[in-house]
């Protein structure tokens, strides 16, 4: 294979077909092995329980070329165990770890090509999931499921890459107390669509979700997690039990206590305390860290003292330094990286 020619540094976050992809069945009460196949299209029964009750689970993570030349994964074996929790609260069978590693492993090494060069923003984003492939009319688990992995050069999540957006409070809930907001269950997406397209209606980049309880604390956005800066240079993040629980957001809030010295707290954000920060970002692997400069609460305006312009110093800092691991510019904390090719 050779490498595709891509404009690596202009990519926006779309699919773009790579050649390989795996896939493993469960049936009989067992998960198969699993293989690599080219076949990008997926054959179903029109009763199949994904079909009609959504039963379906994904992940999302990146492989990066090191400034060494090194293809490597970031810390993927959080995404098989969050995968795995998933999975339960949906009732289906665990995707074992290891198979997850491997399935990994073999898509990346299989479609190393498409794997964006070193200094071009792009990365290639890995999307596993797994869904009911059985035959489902009344409303219970299947008997039968499929797991698949494939892979798609993307570039920055929000147009702009790191040019602060505006967002706005929903008037919708994303996710329900005691529901599934902390899973990665394609139904809590479904559900953020109407909610999604009101605001870009509206002409604002992403949603900020309330706690549905209530709706006084932050919660999420539609596919990224909340950091906040203080005043005196802290980071504070939502803690709430109906947001995922982002691996960049957890890894965000090590790197700033552990590595860099900062002062961090995970607890309940009120909305009120958020005119009261100096800075604000979105994390996830999609959106890395994205700034927010303006959060929009039904005509009222919060204007982070950060600006329009250019992402806040320390939310610049904590975006260099994850970077510059997932690059590896800098030594990361032991079993992070992963060195594929
Ligand atoms: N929150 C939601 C709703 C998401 O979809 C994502 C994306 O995966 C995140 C947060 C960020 O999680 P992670 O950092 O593990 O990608
Ligand atoms: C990710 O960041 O991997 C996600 O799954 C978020 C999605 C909105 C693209």
């Amino acid at each position: 294979m050779e490498k595709p020619n891509l404009d690596w540094e202009n990519l926006d976050f779309s699919y773009r077909k790579t050649p390989y992809r795996f896939v493993a069945n469960y049936d009989n009460g067992a998960w198969e092995k699993g293989r690599l196949i080219e076949d990008d299209t997926v054959c179903l029964s029109e009763c199949a329980g994904i079909l009609q009750y959504c039963q379906e689970v994904f992940e999302g993570l990146k492989a990066y070329t090191q400034k060494n030349g090194d293809i490597v994964t970031f810390r993927a074996d959080l995404n098989a165990e969050r995968m795995i929790d998933s999975a339960k609260r949906l009732e289906m069978p665990p995707f074992p770890k290891e198979d997850f590693l491997r399935a990994v492993e073999e898509t990346v090494a299989a479609n190393k090509d498409y794997v964006p060069p070193y200094g071009t923003g792009a990365s290639l984003y890995i999307r596993p999931y797994m869904f009911a492939s059985g035959i489902v009319i009344g409303v219970k688990p299947s008997t039968k499921y499929q797991f698949r992995l494939f892979t798609t050069t993307v570039g920055p999540y929000f147009k702009g890459g790191a040019k602060p957006i505006t967002i706005c409070v929903s008037d919708f809930d994303r996710a329900a107390p005691k529901g599934t907001g902390h899973i990665k269950a394609g139904l809590n997406y479904a559900m953020s669509l109407h909610a999604y397209v009101t605001a870009h209606a509206n002409g604002f980049d992403e949603n900020m979700f309330l706690d549905p309880a209530t709706h006084s604390f932050v919660e999420e956005t539609g596919g990224a997690n909340f950091i906040f800066i203080t005043k005196d240079g802290g980071v504070v993040t939502p803690k709430s039990n109906s947001i995922l629980p982002s691996i960049t957001r957890r890894s965000i809030m090590y790197l700033a206590e552990h590595v860099l010295g900062m002062k961090v707290e995970e607890r309940p954000v009120k909305f009120s305390e958020v005119k009261d920060f100096a800075e604000c970002g979105l994390c996830g692997t999609a959106a890395v860290i994205s700034p927010v400069g303006k959060i929009v609460d039904h005509g009222e305006e919060i204007c982070l003292p950060s600006g329009m312009n250019e992402m806040g110093k320390v939310t610049k800092k904590l975006y260099d330094t994850l970077r510059g691991i997932q690059l590896g510019e800098i030594e990361a904390p032991a079993g992070w990286i992963h060195k594929i090719a």
